[in-house]
């Protein structure tokens, strides 16, 4: 079997820098897919002195008229996919004739949402700091065999089906303590229906049947992941992790692709490691250091707006994602960030509390697990990145720190991104 999808997916915490990538990454192929997570992934894009932030729509839909797909892995909210789209046509991208959405990606409805503000809220100090958007609730549903998908609001019984789901999720509200405002939840159920009706403006198909017939025909697919390995469901770092398998076994099951089917498997990780919400970091830092990549990097959510936590790259974490995944090619992102560095540490262990040292990564890595990060120093490039154009243009000391990177995970970097824009990305030869 030729295999002919390729997979790009986050190594970190999310916010790797997925979106940039998978548009420089579009041209090459006729196909690009999204498998799971939902509108808790905010994928920015650059170019043209144009900033856009796509949540559930595919980051291929501003090259050459590929196709986007939406894959049934996915968790849809009809009003904020209107959105996004009714956005993207007022800059002059109208979606509606390259984007299909699978009629077996689940619904978020409004009472997923508060559900999931529920839910964190009983938590208390060991709530997740979710995104807010419904995503761990829809999965709740989906695995527990009581969602809706967007092919069932075809069916006549539709809105009958809706009541049933939407009556068994404000029990459940009411026996977490929290109050509903009835009155605006019943303007929020309009303004879903209303969306509903626009989402059937879209091609909605059986997507696991058209993607497997245009590879078939020869058709090229890049399946784009959200969130992040370590944010994965069974490997993350659980509980703090988002309620999907973000890994590349995902877009096997969010797309109905077939393993033998797999190509490259392009593995996307930023020169640091950021995270938002709670959970443990090994590596992050509370120093000028922390502050310094924050500022720099601009490390604030897509989504929420909330600050991202910064710290120095975890190899243990990487070789443990590049293993999970079959990573066949790295990509580092946001390595400009680190130009004013004279020193960069990378972690390359973990010190366990009896003194001994691992390369591999732990099933606790919790503050109370009393692990602590083995770093190496390396010398800084201190140039300005940013306007390297080819590798010829890089700095010894950074081509340095790439080949210790790929020393350390045994896999390839095969692309350097040095900014935001798009052009700001350096292919490398090798
Ligand atoms: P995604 O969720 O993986 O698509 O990543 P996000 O869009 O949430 O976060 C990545 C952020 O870094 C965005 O603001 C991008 O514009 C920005 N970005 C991407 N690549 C680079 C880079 O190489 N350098 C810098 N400085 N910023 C970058
Ligand atoms: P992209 O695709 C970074 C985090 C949330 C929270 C946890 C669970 O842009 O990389 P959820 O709302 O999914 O139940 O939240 O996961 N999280 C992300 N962090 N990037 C994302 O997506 C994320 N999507 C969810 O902050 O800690
Ligand atoms: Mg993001």
């Amino acid at each position: 079997m030729d295999n002919k999808v390729d997979v790009l997916l986050g190594l970190q915490w999310g916010d790797e820098g997925k979106g940039k990538v998978v548009d420089v990454l579009t041209p090459a192929y006729d196909i690009v897919a999204r498998f799971q997570g939902g509108p808790n992934a905010g994928h920015t894009l650059e170019f043209e002195g144009k900033k856009y932030v796509l949540r559930s729509i595919p980051s291929g839909i501003f090259q050459s008229g590929q196709t986007n797909i939406i894959g049934n892995g996915v968790v849809l909210d009809p009003i904020l996919f209107r959105g996004e789209a009714v956005e993207l046509a007022a800059s002059g991208h109208d979606i509606t004739k390259v984007l299909k959405i699978s009629k077996k990606a689940h619904l978020i409805m409004p009472t997923h949402r508060l559900l999931d503000a529920a839910g964190e809220r009983a938590k208390g100090n060991s709530k997740i700091g979710t995104t807010g958007k419904g995503i761990g609730p829809t999965y709740t549903d989906k695995i527990s065999r009581n969602g809706l998908r967007v092919g069932d609001t075809l069916a006549t019984d539709f809105a009958d089906r809706y009541a049933a789901a939407r009556n068994r999720h404000l029990e459940t509200i009411r026996s977490l303590g929290a109050d509903i405002d009835t009155a605006a939840l019943e303007k929020t159920e309009k303004d879903w229906f209303d969306a509903i009706a626009y989402l059937h403006t879209f091609d909605i198909i059986d997507s696991e049947h058209y993607i497997n017939a245009r590879i078939t025909e020869g058709a090229r697919v890049l399946c784009e992941g959200a969130q992040g390995t370590m944010l994965d469901v069974d490997f993350g770092s659980y509980p703090f992790v988002t309620s999907s398998n973000t890994i590349t076994a995902g877009a096997c099951t969010g797309l109905g692709v077939a393993p033998g089917r797999i190509g490259d498997v392009f593995g996307i990780f930023k020169a640091y490691c950021t995270r938002v919400g709670s959970g443990p970091f090994p590596t992050e830092l509370f120093d000028a250091d922390g502050h310094t990549m924050r500022d720099r990097g601009h490390e604030y959510g897509a989504v929420t707006g909330r600050e991202r936590r910064c710290g120095w790259i975890d190899l243990v974490a990487l070789r443990y994602a590049v293993m999970i995944n079959g990573v066949t090619k790295l990509i580092m992102m946001k390595s400009d960030v680190l130009d004013t560095f004279p020193t960069i540490k990378a972690c390359t262990a973990y010190r366990l509390p009896d003194g001994s040292t691992t390369r591999d990564f732990p099933f606790d890595i919790s503050e109370s697990a009393g692990i602590e990060p083995v770093y190496e120093n390396i010398t800084g490039w201190m140039t300005d990145l940013s306007k390297a154009k080819s590798e010829e243009e890089l700095p010894e000391a950074f081509t340095d720190y790439i080949a210790f990177v790929e020393r350390q995970l045994g896999v390839p970097v095969v692309i350097l991104s040095v900014g935001p824009d798009r052009e700001q990305t350096i292919i490398r030869k090798k």
